[in-house]
């Protein structure tokens, strides 16, 4: 017998919903063994809407206690009631509806919904969380004012916490306490939050360029309070920066964040509420690296910008979740790169979307950035709806300027605030401002698969022109056969022999621009773009910025791409040549055998290492190989430990051909004394430090390993000890074990460092890693529930060290497939998203596709396998 399982719901079945609720006032009676949610909601129906549609209200997992409809008692047969939610077949035009239901948040282990986290209540509505809280039109496009009053243990549960302003308290003789809480702005379902708890709180003020003062607010429990900080000083910088680059102000009176230790994802934008996994919230310098210090920030930005694009102008539907999140990921990037190096936050964000979003779009799951379909919404949380949705986003801004994306922007906002809206919207803001035609780029969000740009170029030297042919592809993705050409920004420079940029001058213009590179605007299949009065033959940096999300083919020569490692003036391009430089040898080593490191590639790092006009975090960038992921990608059968070993052969010779070099700089950047900032510059010293510590332990001698262990014990900040760590584990001696003990004996009081431990175990390079990793799901740190423990331990030994998780004799995916199945039963979002690395099973070699394609076979045959796992297995398997 084969199980029921949800089926797809499609973009072009969207209906305008028949009945709307405009205001609604709820209650929450918390309690330990059960929840009460009383809600009184005041609906209408929409204009031209048949009198006869009957109400559907979504709602599940939860019990209905009582039903009302303008004072009125409905009894089954007045309505029906199914595992979905309850139907009303006929209504007045106008009505209050009553609803009492029961919840039980303390089982709750998907953490949708209401559910505790630790000792407190907390919820999370996206995307269809709130109809477990209760029955609800619960779509994005149905907005409503909520009034929240929120009853608990007053000892227990002495914070009470929703959206918008706190507007009445009180407390009941039994030991109870309730504060009511009102949101003066309509808001879909999805931005409603909850929180109770014993929580200590961070306060301060920001005063908004129109003077009005806002109350800032941090919650955490007591123990992590004083790792608020630099969350609070992030989230004054991001209210700061939207107002001076989007003239966006803070609209309400009060903003909150609260941390919670169980949470699915990173964070949630919710109304003057946002709930936070701790893991984005706390930092201190010897418990966070700077990398997390980083992330702090760039989550809190996300979710502060998220206030305008996402809650002010929502989603008509989950179809057009990149309206919010492809925008918001970008306006998050535009802010970071302000408030740090531009230069490697653009290296950082083009290697996640080559790490993760171009193979998601070479593989079963590959989909547009704006879905046709899907079973279960939470599995379209993607790399390509948020990181091909802001290159999307960058393109626009590229080919209207700064200044014509801004005018878009506020033509946007202009159009649609307070309104649930679709991506072509946003489209056609940006096309009106500009007054341009942007019907050609609106592919963009249709059409799935990465596009492949071919450019070749020839130099006449009697003419003295140079042409650039620019051809473009984009491969088959599931249900999509044939595509059409894309409209992209080409974004060129040409170099001379001097490394100078030429002034560029095409064919039929009167003179050159007086900017070193620009734009060229890519429509058809095949283009040429003819250049004039370039004396001699230049070598072309092309796609400067990452201007496109696309693969690009050009046939540089190896001292074309050490030339532009030199010289290139983009610092993405500089970055890019070295990296092409490296994975072209990498790819040849591992089709043909590890060979001796070219010198010009030695040199070309040497002196890049020299290089005293380059900031330091761009170096250790700049001479870090190419990850293998992105190895893995360019290859047609992806061969995991021929990758591996190619990489660490070149590690090992760079360490060997420069050993003098590393040292000299270890000496230095570790005789720095100043204390610890987590600022950019300091964080760049570090990292270049911790590059070189990283090439030192390649020599594998005894007296690298001790300066390791002496790193790792006399550390004063998380990331030196951290890094120390990463390389005394990848060692097969029992050092690797010492150092292991001691690092949990120090930290096993603090969640967020365990899970360091895990993921560096899990990451190790040792030839036992898998043996380790299974043993430590025992551990009794390691929680199932956790996700940030199952991210840590499971997800990064899947996902970040192919090298074992692909071992030959298919243990790594029968573990995996082994914890997919624990985990869907506990959680099956985080059961889903696990399943990634097994869908892509099609790239291997037979032996590994046979091992990869029976795991998935035995998971889709588990009893009661959740639609998320379902949907994504199932499609693995059929594409
Ligand atoms: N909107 C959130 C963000 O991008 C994403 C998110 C947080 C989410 N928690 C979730 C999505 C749970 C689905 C389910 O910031
Ligand atoms: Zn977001």
């Amino acid at each position: 017998m084969t199980e029921q399982h949800a089926t797809p719901v499609h973009r072009h079945e969207y209906q305008v919903p028949p009945y709307r609720v405009d205001s609604l006032e709820l209650e929450f009676s918390l309690d330990e063994e059960e929840t009460l949610v009383k809600s009184r909601l005041h609906i209408c129906r929409n204009d031209g809407i048949n009198p006869h549609e009957p109400l559907h209200l979504f709602g599940e997992s939860m019990e209905l206690l009582e039903l009302s409809l303008d004072g009125k008692a409905l009894r089954l047969g007045d309505y029906l009631l199914k595992s979905d939610g309850l139907s009303i077949a006929l209504v007045p035009a106008q009505f209050t509806l009553e609803i009492t239901t029961r919840l039980q948040p303390q089982l709750n282990t998907q953490l949708e919904g209401l559910y505790k986290s630790g000792g407190m209540f907390c919820t999370q509505c996206e995307a269809e969380g709130f109809r477990r809280i209760t029955y609800f039109p619960d779509r994005p496009d149905v907005m409503s004012r909520y009034t929240t009053t929120v009853i608990a243990d007053k000892a227990r549960y002495p914070v009470l916490l929703s959206n918008g302003n706190p507007v009445e308290r009180g407390d009941y003789d039994d030991g109870r306490h309730w504060v009511r809480w009102e949101d003066p702005f309509p808001k879909p379902s999805y931005l409603f939050a909850l929180v109770a708890g014993d929580l200590a709180c961070r306060r301060d003020t920001y005063v908004t360029t129109s003077g009005r003062e806002v109350t800032l607010e941090i919650y955490t429990e007591h123990e992590n309070i004083d790792k608020t900080a630099h969350a609070m000083a992030s989230l004054k910088r991001s209210m700061r920066w939207d107002e001076e680059a989007y003239g966006l102000e803070y609209d309400l009176d009060i903003y909150m964040i609260v941390a919670v230790g169980d949470f699915n994802m990173g964070a949630m934008e919710n109304k003057g509420l946002n709930i936070f996994n701790t893991q984005y919230v706390l930092a201190s310098p010897d418990t966070a690296t700077d990398t997390d210090f980083e992330n702090v920030e760039a989550v809190i930005g996300h979710e502060y910008f998220h206030n305008w694009t996402g809650n002010r102008v929502t989603c008509r539907d989950w179809f057009q979740l990149s309206l919010k999140e492809g925008l918001t990921v970008f306006r998050e990037q535009q802010f970071s790169a302000a408030m740090g190096s531009a230069a490697v936050k653009r290296i950082n964000d083009v290697r996640i979307l080559r790490n993760h979003q171009f193979p998601e779009d070479a593989g079963p799951m590959a989909h547009p950035v704006r879905p046709d379909s899907y079973i279960e919404i939470n599995n379209f949380y993607t790399a390509t709806v948020y990181n091909k949705g802001a290159e999307v986003i960058r393109m626009y801004h590229t080919l209207l300027g700064e200044a014509g994306f801004r005018r878009g922007v506020d033509l946007y906002f202009q159009r649609h605030d307070g309104q649930a809206v679709t991506c072509d919207d946003f489209l056609a803001a940006m096309a009106d401002a500009n007054n341009v035609d942007l019907s050609q780029f609106s592919l963009w969000y249709s059409q799935a698969g990465t596009p492949k740009l071919r450019v070749r170029d020839e130099y006449d030297p009697a003419t003295q022109t140079y042409t650039l042919h620019v051809s473009q592809s984009c491969p088959p993705t599931p249900g999509q056969s044939e595509k059409k050409p894309f409209h992209l920004p080409l974004t060129v420079g040409l170099v001379d022999t001097d490394g100078k940029d030429l002034p560029l001058q095409l064919d039929g213009e009167s003179h050159a621009l007086d900017t070193a590179h620009r734009v060229l605007e890519i429509r058809e299949a095949e283009q040429s773009f003819r250049f004039v009065n370039i004396p001699k033959r230049p070598r072309p940096s092309l796609l400067r910025g990452f201007s496109a999300p696309v693969e690009l083919d050009y046939p540089y020569t190896a001292e074309d791409l050490a030339f532009l490692f030199a010289h290139d003036s983009d610092p993405f391009n500089r970055w890019e040549a070295g990296q092409r430089l490296m994975s072209d040898l990498l790819l040849e080593w591992t089709a043909k055998g590890i060979g001796k490191l070219p010198q010009p590639l030695l040199k070309a790092i040497q002196e890049t290492l020299a290089h005293k006009a380059l900031d330091a975090a761009f170096i250790a960038e700049a001479i870090t190989p190419p990850t293998e992921a992105y190895l893995a990608e360019q290859m047609q059968t992806i061969d995991p430990l021929g990758i591996h070993a190619s990489r660490e052969a070149l590690r090992q010779q760079l360490a060997q051909g420069l050993a003098k070099q590393w040292l000299s700089l270890y000496q230095e950047l570790a005789s720095d004394n100043t204390a610890y900032r987590p600022d950019g510059d300091g964080a760049g010293k570090r990292r270049l430090k911790n590059v070189a510590l990283g090439y030192l332990s390649c020599l594998h001698s005894e007296s690298e390993q001790t300066r390791c262990l002496e790193q790792f014990r006399q550390a004063t900040n998380m990331t030196d000890q951290l890094a120390a760590l990463a390389l005394l584990a990848d060692t097969e001696g029992e050092v690797a074990d010492v150092a292991l003990r001691e690092f949990y004996e120090r930290w096993q009081r603090e969640p967020l460092v365990v899970d360091k431990w895990f993921r560096v175990q899990a990451m190790s390079k040792r030839s036992d890693a898998l043996d380790r990793v299974v043993a430590l799901i025992e551990h009794p740190a390691f929680e199932l529930r956790n996700p940030n423990k199952v991210r840590a331990l499971i997800g990064a030994f899947c996902q970040a060290n192919p090298a074992r998780f692909h071992a030959p004799d298919g243990q790594g995916y029968r573990f995996l497939a082994d914890n997919i199945i624990a985990l869907d039963g506990i959680n099956p979002q985080i059961a889903a998203r696990l399943a990634a690395p097994l869908s892509r099973w099609r790239r291997y070699d037979s032996k590994r596709q046979e091992q990869m394609k029976l795991e998935l076979e035995r998971i889709l045959k588990t009893q009661k396998l959740s639609n998320d796992v379902h949907e994504i297995v199932s499609k693995s398997l059929a594409n």
